[in-house]
């Protein structure tokens, strides 16, 4: 099996493009199946998990072409088109591997009247029950059974419009009340909706496919049902997260790392916590700068929120800054219950953590040593990487399979701005 190597030590200097966004791809991809007309994505990344989620929709007749760019630069143009649907089921094996396989529920069941699909189960990270994803379909009229673990949906008469109320912001569930209300009759209020930037590329797309959204961004959203949607060409938002964590890359091997593609606005939490910590960081006309002149960050603390908050797909990554930084910091995860897997691996390299409930307390070391350490999830390896950036000696990064799932090709974008990181078969 395959690990990542990085020896530590060296500033970053350079550009790293920004593929666009795994949360937002997989997404868009399923809404592929809300009309028989071709959906076009451009910038399109290229991961493990994008190409789980082209499979899952080849299996209900969806056919796919793929135009892959040459560079890093400039992300796959993806043809997707579900002329005609040929199964409405995602088994166990699918959504077991991948839990966004989940998000094809709601379009199947607009579409087709009725969609069988494995319930995700729990992952690394938490729980991550989908009750909420249910109780909004059952608010527009589906029906929904449970059995041997799969949830059978079915609305024969097609679904209504329906005001949904949530009780605490879930991204996945507003984009399963999204893709639904998109081919509902009648108006569909969505109330206490996440704000994530994930969610209004979803709405823009839906939106360029003919749908009526309108509070897109706000955490009120309507939708207005068409009888059909068509088809549309879109480009994939750039990835907040990847940004995000080339940002701290920048931060904690020192250097001057430009973002190309990067859309500021969407990680302006994590900026402002950057420059609290002694980065400069800057807009620039094609991205971000994130600079850092060698000098030891300041600790800070973080409290995860859902968007505009901080987000908790970056709070490995910034904890692996906090564990090197001068001082001591509070980090708590408020949004998975099980979202630390990778402090035992930050210790393994000399990292003082506390873990206290949903709080870490991270006591600033000098300097880290390399040590071969094990990825746990997606977000966590990469934290795990960035550890290695600032580590004197060579870290050996296990189970790659979790970066490869949500990074386009990390090692080349680290090692074309000067990290010492390359990826060995055993
Ligand atoms: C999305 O997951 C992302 N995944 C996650 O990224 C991200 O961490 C998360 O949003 C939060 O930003 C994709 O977009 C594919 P939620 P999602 O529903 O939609 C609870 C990564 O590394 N909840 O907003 O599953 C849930 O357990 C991944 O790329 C319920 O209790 O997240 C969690 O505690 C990891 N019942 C909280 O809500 C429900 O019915 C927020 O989850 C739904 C969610």
């Amino acid at each position: 099996m395959d690990r990542i190597r990085i020896r530590g030590g060296h500033p970053l200097k350079g550009e790293i493009p920004i593929s666009g966004a795994k949360n937002a791809a997989l997404k868009l991809m399923a809404a592929s199946l809300l009309t028989a007309d071709p959906l076009n994505l451009a910038n399109v990344p290229r991961l493990a998990d994008v190409r789980a989620m082209a499979e899952l929709l080849m299996s209900f007749g969806v056919s796919i072409q793929v135009n892959m760019s040459p560079g890093l630069g400039e992300g796959d143009l993806m043809k997707l088109q579900a002329r005609q649907i040929t199964s409405v089921f995602a088994s166990y094996d699918m959504v077991r591997k991948m839990r966004a396989s989940f998000q094809v529920l709601a379009p199947l069941l607009a579409r087709q009247g009725e969609a069988k699909v494995s319930l995700p189960g729990g992952c690394a990270i938490g729980a991550r029950p989908v009750e909420l994803h249910l109780s909004a379909l059952q608010a527009m009229g589906a029906k929904i059974d449970l059995a041997e673990g799969y949830v059978t949906a079915t609305a024969p008469g097609g679904l209504k419009g329906a005001e949904i109320v949530f009780p605490f912001v879930s991204v996945g569930a507003t984009e399963t009340a999204m893709m639904a209300a998109s081919l509902a009759k009648g108006v569909t209020k969505i109330v206490n909706a996440a704000r994530e930037p994930e969610i209004s590329d979803l709405g823009n797309c839906l939106i360029a496919m003919g749908a009526q959204i309108s509070g897109l961004g706000s955490s009120e959203i309507t939708i207005e049902g068409v009888a059909s949607l068509h088809g549309a060409d879109y480009r994939v938002m750039p990835d907040r997260i990847e940004a995000g964590t080339y940002a701290i890359a920048a931060a904690i091997a020192g250097g001057e790392v430009e973002l190309v593609g990067a859309a500021p606005e969407t990680i302006a939490s994590l900026s402002s916590l950057l420059v609290k910590s002694g980065a400069e960081v800057s807009a620039t006309a094609r991205g971000l700068k994130v600079r850092m002149n060698g000098s030891r960050p300041h600790a800070g603390d973080v409290t995860t929120a859902p968007y505009p908050g901080f987000p908790t797909d970056l709070q490995a990554q910034i904890m692996a800054l906090m564990v090197v930084a001068d001082g001591t910091s509070v980090i708590r995860e408020k949004i998975f219950e099980n979202r630390f897997m990778h402090v035992p691996e930050l210790a393994r390299m000399g990292a003082q953590i506390r873990i206290d409930g949903d709080t870490a307390t991270v006591r600033g070391v000098e300097k880290l040593k390399g040590a071969p350490v094990m990825a746990t999830d997606l977000r966590a390896s990469v934290s795990l990487v960035l550890a290695g950036l600032a580590a004197e000696g060579e870290t050996l990064v296990s189970r790659v399979y979790h970066l490869d799932r949500g990074f386009d090709r990390l090692e080349e974008k680290l090692s074309r701005v000067g990290a010492d990181i390359a990826r060995v078969s055993e």
